[in-house]
């Protein structure tokens, strides 16, 4: 006798019309120590089958009065998948035989049915019933697991992008810290970085750079007059115009800059732009005279926004331009100072619009 996995005897249904029939196959099975449920209707199969208790294999007659045995198999084939069905023929019938291992049963036996025949088809029958549910535990088992290991990768990638991401408020915080304070010595230039940096931002947005991109250029904005902390505040605060030679020592700044800034490996990136936010459209530009396209479009895009916020920003030398004036002066520099087609973005984009809180 074979056991059901659970420890449990198997449970075989066995219907027929013919209670001779019934009851021999029955004896037979009981014999072997199967657990035997007799019907004599379809109709009572079908109510067994629909209910909660767990069948391991149904034999069952073919013609019967009422509901038959391929109405029966048909429902069993779609409603109790893991359970075999063998059918009992009264006649050699290869036709019938066909049809219903076609409709899904797992064996058919001819009546009088031998008891070799029985027992070899019975035990074939029930294998194959354990095979398939252990296929079908394996399978479900399979899909939790994989469930399981989505969800903690899921799990991890949100973790790792939530410190990503906080680490990156940080930096920017840290660098924001340090733009601040380099600009706490000079009252003139107070909020400078951070307005460069939204500007910037503003039309690179605009310009569809990627969040990587507009990161960097955020960075770049903040830092780009870094170097300026290695130049004499009396010479940056000068009420008057500036000596040739003082000019010069203002010009070292970008490059300056670029020297603080390149021992960070972070910041490779921004590199180009800090040494070159003094570069001009025409090539007069500090420190490399660089010209048109040569020069970074990130780099473009500061030169705009540091000078537009220049000229409306207070100066010991000078007081403020109002936003018409500056804009003028922009439209006039196009295509000397600044390239024209980012000019055009500052203004139809109404990057000057932006306000701040510093
Ligand atoms: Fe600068």
């Amino acid at each position: 006798m074979m056991l059901e996995a659970s420890g449990r005897r198997n449970r075989i249904i066995v219907l027929d019309d013919e209670d001779r029939v019934r009851r021999v196959i029955g004896l037979q099975l009981e014999r072997e120590g199967y657990d035997v449920i007799l019907a004599e209707s379809g109709d009572e199969v079908i109510a067994k089958l629909s209910s909660d208790a767990q069948y391991d294999l149904l034999i069952s007659d073919i013609r019967m009065p009422g509901v038959d045995g391929h109405q029966v198999l048909k429902f069993a084939v779609e409603n109790v998948p893991d359970m075999p069905v063998i059918m009992l023929t009264g006649v050699v019938d290869i036709e019938t035989a066909i049809t219903v291992m076609k409709a899904g049963a797992f064996d058919y036996l001819v009546k009088p049915v031998r008891r070799d025949d029985l027992m070899t088809s019975v035990e074939k029958a029930l294998g194959y019933g354990r095979l398939i549910k252990y296929n079908r535990r394996l399978e479900i088992e399979n899909r939790k697991y994989q469930l399981e290991l989505e969800e903690e990768v899921n799990a991890r990638t949100r973790e790792l992008s939530e410190a990503l991401s906080q680490l990156r408020v940080v930096h920017m915080d840290t660098v924001r810290i340090l733009s601040g304070a380099i600009e706490e010595n000079d009252p003139y230039i107070r909020g400078h970085g951070n307005r460069v940096r939204h500007m910037a931002h503003h039309m690179a947005e605009a310009l569809g750079y990627s969040s990587r991109e507009l990161d960097m250029l955020d960075f770049g904005g903040l830092l780009h007059d870094v170097g300026k902390i290695a130049i004499d505040p009396r010479i940056l605060n000068k009420p008057s115009s500036l000596t040739p030679d003082e000019r010069k020592i203002v010009e070292t700044h970008p490059l300056v800059g670029e020297r603080i800034v390149s021992k960070v490996s972070y910041f490779t990136q921004i590199v180009p732009l800090i040494r070159w936010h003094h570069e001009r459209w025409d090539g007069k530009g500090y420190p490399d005279g660089l010209q048109g396209d040569k020069i970074p479009v990130s780099a473009r895009i500061l030169a705009i926004v540091d000078s537009y916020d220049a000229m409306t920003s207070d100066r010991a030398y000078r007081l403020a331009l109002p936003t018409n004036r500056a804009i003028d002066v922009l439209h006039q520099e196009a295509g000397r100072q600044f390239d024209s087609s980012l000019v055009e973005v500052f203004i139809r984009e109404k990057t000057y619009e932006l306000h701040f809180e510093d």
